[in-house]
């Protein structure tokens, strides 16, 4: 981030200094996490998490057994019985907790609804028994493509009631994207919408699932959501308004238990190849992982108002919206829009308007509010809020310190919490009110989890130095695999260190033992918190008819830690030009969706290749971030960089 003259003077000192954060003694004395769990998990892991899953699961059947492992597959809790929407919903509303508030819906517009466990209990029956009626049994997939509108969270749990498994597309991603994940997926029915509201503008949605629906056989009936009480094109047989389908319904439905290891969700998530992984998540665990992390990393209190900001569509909102809060049975807040709708003053708002105590959010977003400056948050009250959360890439220290001084009015912890879509639930975290932290620092491995670093041979490295972050220890949460492609799970996270899980990840840790994240070690790029692998938008614009190869690196970005940077080269007779850049830009948007849009396409000749033909994306990034390059020795043609470079200032967008 450059230098930003509103910045204080006191956040200049931390800076140089590299200031810690003990707790505070009257957070600590309070606080729902003890320095005693660590001790507990380290004798005896498997004893630790079965002591959880009693305490804090209601079960049909209790498990026999705590974990098998036959590596890399785990099966946790085996023998019980348990639904994750009774866990989430029924149980309490059983023991009176009916009328407290599940979820304060707001919609970007202003317009409001809230759900009390006993609406939500009512709303997910009345969707489990639409699904029923629609032919979905246990074993199903049902696929969501929703804004964030209550329907969102009430289809995944009406799935978990029926024992069905869903797969939440983001509704961000393009129709194309949809099918895909679709047909992998082999879903019946398809959740949608007309669409939703986002920087005061209709998003519509259901004519991307009409054009995905088209090339998806396994979809019988869609069930459409009128966010805009309008019409929509609805096709006769297939397509169901939510609003007719649902009344009709009892909103009585019995929960089907199911196994511990019953698939609960399938999320896509980008790999290093085009095609994104459909990550498995089973039931138990999962929930296990989500209710325990949620409870000890924010410190939830029964009348803790919490908001996770962050889009269901991904698995920060499964785990940390949905199903971690509901668990725990936690008032939530969900909002529909942007941060800038009216004003960049809307989320702080929200928070003074309902009290919020927990804000969990991403570095990304923590930027744009810095660059926007503190007059927004100072305008409103904040003083609700005692714990802050991080996620999706290390937090740079200034943006720490933001957050902790203007949101946080230098009192409330920040929680640096590092996992994946794989992992299910945070894995190394702060506890807040025993960890002291240090700004840009994950700091240490929950209780129960086994986390090193290791180098290239798979030996640990001594503390103070770095290379790849492995998983020693199955958790509960971990994923169950990739569907449908057993070999690939092997291959991607067990294979390149026996016996341990490859997070993908660089990292070191400081003398304390601290870890400290340093971004992807693969064709991963992050951008504003989201995955997507370079080949991926490789493939969406060798697809364009002009495109001859394309080559896609990730260049560092103020506000979203990386930005997508092309490099393209075209076919015979076509010519570079800013109206072909906008267009293949485009194209990209519109083959895998907007997030996905280059911030920089560059037109080069050639591209940079080693003489067996494998582009040299190393030098591509130096080029990118505008480096002094590196080694050229093994490139078959030295020429083409500098051709490259003479046209690298014509790349920005
Ligand atoms: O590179 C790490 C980064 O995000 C990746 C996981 O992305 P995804 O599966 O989309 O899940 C994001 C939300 C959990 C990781 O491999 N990452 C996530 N959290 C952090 C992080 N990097 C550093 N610090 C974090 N707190």
């Amino acid at each position: 981030m450059s230098a930003d003259s509103t910045r204080a003077p006191e956040i200049e000192a931390l800076l140089v200094e590299g200031r810690t954060f003990a707790p505070d003694p009257g957070f600590a004395a309070r606080a729902n996490a003890t320095a005693a769990l660590y001790d507990e998990a380290e004798a005896d892991y498997e004893g630790f998490w079965a002591r959880q899953a009693r305490e804090r699961l209601s079960w049909f059947t209790p498990f026999a057994t705590t974990l098998e492992w036959e590596l890399p597959f785990a099966k946790w809790f085996v023998g019980g019985e348990i639904n994750v929407a009774y866990n989430c919903v029924d149980r309490h509303v059983e023991r009176g907790l009916g009328d407290k508030v599940a979820y304060h819906w707001i919609g970007e517009p202003g317009d409001t609804r809230t759900l009390t466990f006993r609406d939500l209990q009512r709303e997910v029956n009345r969707a489990a028994n639409a699904l029923r009626e629609l032919g979905v049994r246990r074993g199903d997939r049902v696929a969501i493509y929703l804004p964030m509108v209550p329907e969102l969270p009430i289809s995944m749990l009406a799935c978990a009631k029926l024992g069905a498994a869903h797969t939440v597309i983001f509704g961000g991603f393009s129709a194309e994207a949809l099918a895909d994940r679709i047909n992998d997926a082999q879903a019946k029915v398809l959740v949608t919408a007309d669409g939703g509201w986002r920087r005061g503008r209709r998003v519509g949605l259901k004519h991307h699932a009409d054009e995905a629906v088209a090339s998806t056989p396994s979809i019988r009936h869609v069930i459409v959501v009128n966010r805009f009480g309008e019409g929509a094109h609805m096709v006769e047989g297939r397509d169901h308004w939510w609003g007719e389908l649902t009344a009709r319904q009892s909103d009585q439905c019995d929960p089907v238990p199911v196994e511990s290891e019953q698939m609960l969700f399938l999320l896509y998530t980008s790999g290093t190849t085009a095609k994104p992984k459909g990550i498995v998540h089973t039931s138990a665990g999962y929930l296990l992982g989500c209710s325990f992390t949620h409870a000890a990393v924010f410190d939830i209190k029964p009348d803790d108002v919490y908001w996770c900001a962050a889009d269901i569509g991904w698995v920060t909102g499964h785990s940390y919206i949905v199903y971690g809060p509901l668990a725990n049975a936690t008032t939530g807040i969900l909002y529909e829009g942007a941060p800038d709708t009216p004003n960049w003053d809307r989320w702080w708002q929200i928070v003074e308007d309902y009290g919020v105590t927990v804000l969990y959010t991403a570095p990304t977003a923590i930027r744009t509010f810095m660059k926007q400056g503190e007059a927004f948050p100072r305008k409103h009250d904040l003083r609700s809020l005692r714990v802050l959360g991080s996620v999706g890439e290390s937090i740079n220290p200034e943006a720490w310190l933001w957050y902790h001084e203007h949101i946080g009015g230098g009192r409330a912890p920040i929680v640096d919490t590092w996992w994946q879509t794989e992992t299910g639930s945070i894995l190394i975290s702060p506890l807040p009110g025993v960890t002291t932290t240090k700004p840009g620092s994950a700091t240490l491995p929950l209780p129960g989890i086994g986390a090193a670093i290791v180098d290239g041979a798979g030996n640990p490295v001594p503390q103070g130095g770095g290379g790849f972050l492995v998983l020693t220890r199955p958790w509960p949460s971990m994923l169950r695999g990739i569907y449908g492609d057993p070999e690939r799970y092997r291959e991607t996270y067990w294979s390149r260190f026996p016996g341990m899980y490859f997070a993908g990840d660089g990292a070191k840790r400081d003398a304390d033992g601290y870890f400290w994240l340093l971004g992807r070690v693969d064709d991963v790029m992050n951008i504003a918190g989201h995955r997507l692998s370079t080949i991926e938008v490789e493939s969406a614009l060798v697809d364009h008819p002009s495109v001859a190869e394309a080559a896609v690196v990730g260049k560092t970005d103020d506000l979203t830690g990386q930005a997508i940077f092309a490099f393209v080269t075209l076919r015979a007779g076509q010519a570079p030009s800013d109206a072909l850049a906008v267009q293949l830009r485009e194209h990209v948007a519109y083959v895998i969706g907007p997030i996905a849009r280059p911030k920089f396409l560059l037109f080069a000749p050639d591209l940079p290749k080693t003489r067996s033909g494998k582009i040299m994306r190393r030098l591509l990034r130096d080029i990118a971030e505008g480096r002094t390059l590196g080694d050229t020795s093994t490139l078959a043609d030295a020429a083409v960089v500098d051709t490259i470079r003479e046209h690298s200032g014509q790349a920005e967008d």
